[in-house]
């Protein structure tokens, strides 16, 4: 059997990182953290999930010299114009702050919320690997988890938003989910799978 190729994460999460290696490991791909490598975290300061995975791809494919896949995920209110969106994590900052807490941007989304009657939301994943920094055929894939704002946070499991979203077709929250069942139906576990059919179908390896 070959070697397996080196891919590298464009972010320092532990935990993203375990999802992918689980998921690339069979198609002959080892998931490394650019924090292995000195990489820093890129900006992302775009209107986009689409187009900040894309620049922290390019960043991290820039400085490692390796193919390198991102994630660029939030949730998504169409009652408040899409907010809280690519500023899912920083929804709660003041410009003087560092990133507030989960409590506070769920919080603060609830406030947002307490004037509308439409609940409505998705938590949203683009995927995106690039082959080198210029990669002019970028792999993306994209995961769409559709749901409601619940009126009070519950369950302990989970992260960030997890508490005050209910997921269509559930009686519970996504934080009252078993990380195992959260991790067959969420926005972030359909874009990797989309992501790996479209690996195991492409004509330009890695
Ligand atoms: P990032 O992908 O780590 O940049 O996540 C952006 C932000 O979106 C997180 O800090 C969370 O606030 C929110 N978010 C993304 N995915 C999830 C999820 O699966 N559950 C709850 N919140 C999420």
């Amino acid at each position: 059997m070959s070697e397996p190729r080196d891919l590298v994460l464009a972010s320092g999460n532990a935990g993203k990182l375990r999802e992918l290696e689980a998921l690339l490991a069979p198609l002959g791909y080892r998931v490394r953290s650019q924090s292995e490598f000195g990489v820093s975290e890129a900006a992302e300061p775009h209107d986009t999930f689409l187009e900040n995975a894309l620049a922290k791809a390019r960043w991290a494919a820039q400085h490692t010299g390796l193919p390198a896949l991102a994630d660029d995920s939030g949730i998504v209110v169409p009652s408040l114009g899409g907010a809280p969106g690519v500023r899912s994590a920083r929804f709660a900052a003041t410009p003087s702050d560092g990133r507030p807490s989960d409590a506070d941007n769920n919080a603060l989304l609830l406030k947002a919320l307490a004037a509308h009657s439409e609940r409505t939301a998705m938590f949203v994943c683009v995927l995106a690997l690039v082959r080198h920094p210029n990669d002019p055929l970028p792999l993306i894939a994209q995961g769409v988890w559709p749901g409601r704002v619940l009126e009070s946070p519950r369950g302990m499991g989970g992260f960030g938003y997890d508490p005050l979203f209910q997921p269509r077709g559930m009686t519970c929250s996504a934080a009252e989910l078993s990380p195992e069942e959260k991790n067959r139906v969420s926005h972030r576990a359909q874009a990797m799978r989309e992501l790996r059919v479209q690996l195991a179908a492409t004509s330009w390896v890695l």
